[in-house]
């Protein structure tokens, strides 16, 4: 059955993926954003609203009398350095924000929303794994706000109001170059694309944040997931919330770590030559390891990551090539 819905931030790096996939799916989309960070080009041939979340007044217009059989939620501000910097920005824009697309959700009687979470609420690591039982202390203003949206959907959900699911992502990454699609953040702070533009030979320096943790090779470990399987787990979850309903909390993310020099000698295979970089001191507020337990994905949506760590450094590849005869124009 083709459904129709609406995709906040849909003009971002996981959202403009997402709407590829329910186009793919046969469910129709319309994208809302302000493009304050997404990419007009991102939304070629979707019905796009450009609002500001923020203006409650502007999003009730923009809406009225609109009919989706759901939202995925993922218009977010999403820098973690940003964020300690501009924290009322940050919670303008995404907690008053989420509160106003609940306002506006529920007047329309919109009833199932996917959202777009973060690893980030769990602050500081306490184990190898982290499963959704790991207490939530985030350390940074971006992981605060997108726990404060969890809860706001969680407290909407207990009023009755809401189905939602709450993805918390681990690290996204890797593109859908042949449907031009890809990361484009400025500034960038990703480890993979900040590879891969110095690898492309942009003027820009490349350093490893630390390589003093207690890990084997001394740099950070992460858990590298491909936006095509993110945007699949979306897609499912939003098809069991119609089955079920409900109110749940899922990771997201592969289980496999990988470390910052791991993922450098990856681009450097993929690239088929050495990429120079230097090494620095640590970037403040990253633990050493971040990987996910997503067994409970598994469990609830039948999903579990299908690409690996090749396809997602070869994929960001052919993205960044095409990015920069983007920007070259
Ligand atoms: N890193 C470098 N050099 C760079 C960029 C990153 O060494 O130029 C290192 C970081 O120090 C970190 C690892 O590479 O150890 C990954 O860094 P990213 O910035 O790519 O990703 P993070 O793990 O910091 O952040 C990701 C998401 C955030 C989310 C967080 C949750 O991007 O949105 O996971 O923990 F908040």
């Amino acid at each position: 059955m083709s459904l129709h819905y609406l995709v906040t931030g849909g003009a971002g790096y996981i959202g403009s993926h997402l709407v590829l996939a329910l186009v793919g799916a046969q469910h129709q989309a319309t994208v809302l954003d302000d493009f304050s960070t997404g990419h007009r080009w991102a939304t070629e041939g979707h019905e796009v609203i450009e609002v500001d979340i923020r203006d409650l007044a502007a999003l009730r217009s923009a809406l009225l009398h609109r009919h989706f059989d759901g939202v995925f939620h993922f218009a977010a501000k999403s820098l973690v350095g940003e964020s300690g910097q501009k924290p009322l920005l940050y919670y303008q824009n995404n907690v008053t924000g989420t509160a106003n697309l609940l306002e506006v959700a529920l007047e329309n009687d919109w009833r199932h929303c996917v959202f777009s979470s973060t690893a980030a609420v769990y602050g500081s690591p306490q184990s190898a794994v982290i499963a959704e039982e790991h207490p939530l202390n985030p350390v940074n203003v971006y992981g605060e706000t997108k726990l404060a949206m969890e809860q706001l959907l969680s407290a909407v959900h207990k009023q009755g109001a809401m189905h939602a699911v709450c993805l918390r992502y681990f690290n996204a990454a890797g593109a859908a170059p042949d449907a031009h699609r890809g990361e484009w953040h400025e500034p960038e702070t990703h480890l993979i694309p900040n590879v891969l533009r110095k690898a492309a030979g942009e003027a820009r320096p490349l350093t490893i944040f630390g390589d003093d943790y207690d890990t084997p090779d001394g740099t950070c470990i992460r858990d590298y997931i491909h936006v095509l399987d993110l945007a699949q787990a979306h897609l499912k979850a939003m098809a069991m919330l119609h089955r079920e309903g409900g109110f749940h909390t899922l990771n997201l993310g592969s289980e496999a770590g990988y470390s910052v020099r791991e993922i450098l000698r990856a681009c450097e295979t993929t690239v088929g030559q050495p990429i120079t970089h230097d090494i620095g001191p640590r970037r403040q507020g990253d633990p050493p390891r971040l990987v996910a337990d997503a067994g409970r994905a598994g469990q609830i949506l039948g999903w579990r990551a299908t690409r690996g760590l090749r396809e997602i450094v070869d994929s960001a590849w052919l993205w960044e090539q095409e990015r920069q005869r983007l920007q070259a124009r």
